[in-house]
């Protein structure tokens, strides 16, 4: 059905393909930049902005207000109505201290944003001291706890539970490193290795360190972020499918080990999600095999994976224990 919706550079790709004029100029741009329809299916529910970020261009802001203007009398004053808007939930978080890995980057990075917003106090654990401090700077003074730790580090681990004096009311485990989607008979050690040092040694050497302060005060919420290649053999390859699943053991594990002493453990499997992980440029067996079979739904924005795992996280999450939810857009049906 053909709408006449208004638009502006927030809105998404969807609602631009759906207005009568705005249909043509994205075609036109989607023409030039060699894009193909099923590529700007994927990118439906993107905002026009962040679509054009994520292509790399080196002007997006530009390019989108040229694209805004084309419009001309056809509308962009107002914000796209039908459009996925984050609804912040005032003071969700109150009085809670929330430890996030990953908090530099994507979903890590959405989910302590929306934690700090929604009242939380933030342990926000990355690589990359940098990268934190952008984010604790934008955000109101002591709502957010920089901690520079690589989470397959001992002395970093302790650091980072020094850094939330004493009390963990929740730990999103998010850090996570994709594989070069190698097959069995192709994957290096050092691929082994990398990929399970973070996405299970170090996400489960760090819920170690911090379960004693959920038992100690009998309540706590965890939830572990695997992926679409918890689910299935086809996103990616043997060494990053074969992590996301040990993800699942482990949720698996600590729900049954942990219900009795009032802590909540839960897994969010996103799906292809629009954030500083990309699919590697290399060729090979597994790498073919697997491009061959992906799956036609939307990439998210991060801040979808926010809403998914902070719900988990939270006390709206309160009967959940031992779930695995895909936030995946239908990927896992396919
Ligand atoms: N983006 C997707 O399409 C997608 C899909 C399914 C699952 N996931 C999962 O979501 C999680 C978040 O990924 P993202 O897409 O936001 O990627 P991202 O690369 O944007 O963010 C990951 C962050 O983890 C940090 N990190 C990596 N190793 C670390 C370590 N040893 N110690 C501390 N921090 C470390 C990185 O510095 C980075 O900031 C990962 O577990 C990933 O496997 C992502």
């Amino acid at each position: 059905m053909t709408t006449t919706r208004t638009l502006s550079a927030d809105s998404t790709i969807g609602a631009w393909s759906q207005h009568p004029v705005g249909s043509r100029i994205l075609d036109g741009f989607a023409a030039q930049a060699g894009m193909d329809a099923a590529t700007l299916a994927m990118m439906r529910n993107l905002p026009l902005s962040r679509m054009l970020g994520a292509t790399g261009a080196p002007d997006a802001e530009g390019v989108a207000r040229a694209l805004v203007a084309q419009l001309g009398d056809a509308g962009s004053q107002s914000s796209d109505e039908a459009g996925w808007r984050e609804r912040i939930v005032p003071g969700r978080f109150d009085g809670q201290t929330v430890v996030v890995t990953g908090a530099a980057s994507g979903i890590g990075r959405a989910v302590a944003a929306r934690i700090a917003n929604e009242g939380g106090v933030v342990v926000a654990v990355d690589l990359s001291e940098q990268r934190l401090g952008e984010l604790a700077d934008a955000r109101p003074e002591g709502a957010i706890r920089p901690v520079a730790a690589d989470i397959t580090d001992e002395t970093a681990i302790a650091r980072v539970v020094e850094a939330a004096g004493g009390r963990i009311d929740g730990l999103a485990n998010i850090a996570g490193l994709p594989d070069d989607f190698s097959a069995i008979h192709e994957v290096s050690d050092a691929m082994l290795a990398r990929v399970f040092e973070v996405n299970v040694f170090g996400l489960i050497r760090l819920t170690r360190a911090i379960v004693p302060v959920m038992l100690e005060a009998g309540r706590g919420s965890i939830v572990n972020v695997a992926s679409e290649a918890a689910l299935r053999g086809s996103s990616a390859g043997v060494a990053y499918t074969a992590s996301k699943h040990a993800v699942l053991g482990v949720t698996r594990s600590m729900a049954f080990m942990y219900e009795p002493s009032g802590i909540r453990v839960n897994t969010v499997a996103p799906g292809g999600t629009l954030t500083g992980m990309r699919p590697p440029a290399v060729e090979g067996f597994g790498a073919s095999r697997v491009r061959s079979f992906s799956a036609p739904v939307p990439i998210a924005l991060p801040e979808h994976l926010a809403a998914s795992i902070t719900f988990l996280l939270s006390d709206d999450g309160v009967n959940v224990q031992g779930a695995i939810l895909a936030s995946d857009g239908g990927e896992s049906t396919y």
